[in-house]
């Protein structure tokens, strides 16, 4: 297999292979398994299973499609149900979309995965509706979303990191996505840092720790209602940084110039 353009394929302890990004300098996956993490932070962390068992069907929401790791572990995980749900992506990499199909000609939802306009794609069968935006998602997703209003039951929040990919971890991108969540959603993300709780909590989600994975200590999850953990809080308390707010990006870009 070649990685596609401006990436490099790395496997990963679990078996699973993951892409490096060349131009934000870093993996899409924790190298301690990329499959398991997505199992761990997103279906466990966003309780899909559970939640379309309770539902008629339910709308995921995926910052970040990268390899498609997100998607093709959640349709594994939900088909046996036999319900449907919607998984809507955002992906600013029109090479790795293109690659992404070309590896998964047989699948049943890949192979019928087709441009409908510049900016999307989309597939639909008899149990997902699967619908991914090209382009900077700090655009495309609020034009889409005025087009077609909807609430999502699960968020995976799964940009870069904070610091290579700051754009999608401000209190403005995640006043965003509150607007778009259900009362009952879950937003799950492998982060724990300080800046993005604080971004998180800014933007009205409430928060609580998620489990750890890899050498990583701690996760986040979140809820748009209810209590935050009081150890978060105490943590955020002494904690000298700043929520990640689109102004200071501004400011880090200006002082980086000068
Ligand atoms: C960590 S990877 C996502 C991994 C993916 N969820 C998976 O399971 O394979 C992050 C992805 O976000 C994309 N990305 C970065 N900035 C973006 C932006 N502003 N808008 C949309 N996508 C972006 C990157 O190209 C990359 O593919």
């Amino acid at each position: 297999m070649n990685p596609p353009p401006h990436h490099l394929l790395r496997l990963t302890e679990d078996g699973s292979i993951t892409l490096f990004s060349e131009q934000f300098q870093e993996a899409c996956h924790s190298m301690a398994g990329a499959k398991a993490e997505t199992i761990l932070h997103y279906i466990q962390g966003c309780e899909v299973v559970k939640k379309l068992n309770a539902k008629e069907s339910i709308s995921i929401l995926e910052v970040g499609f990268g390899l498609g790791v997100g998607f093709l572990t959640t349709y594994e995980s939900l088909r046996p149900l036999g319900k449907k749900f919607s998984f809507l992506s955002l992906e600013i990499d029109r090479e790795l979309l293109n690659w992404f199909m070309e590896q998964h000609q047989g699948h049943p939802v890949i192979e019928k995965l087709k441009w409908v306009s510049s900016d999307r794609l989309e597939s639909h069968t008899d149990l997902v509706d699967l619908i991914i935006l090209c382009g900077d998602a700090r655009d495309k997703l609020p034009t889409y979303l005025k087009e077609h209003p909807q609430s999502f039951d699960a968020i995976y929040q799964d940009a870069f990191s904070p610091k290579k990919n700051p754009t999608l971890w401000t209190k403005q991108w995640f006043k965003l996505l509150h607007e778009s969540a259900a009362l009952d959603a879950t937003l799950s993300t492998y982060s724990s840092s300080s800046s993005i709780r604080k971004s998180l909590m800014a933007s009205g989600w409430s928060l609580s720790k998620g489990e750890r994975f890899g050498p990583k200590r701690s996760s986040t999850r979140a809820q748009p209602f209810g209590e935050t953990d009081p150890e978060i809080l105490s943590q955020l308390e002494r904690s000298p940084v700043d929520a990640l707010c689109d102004d200071n990006l501004l400011e880090t870009k200006r002082l980086s110039t000068l």
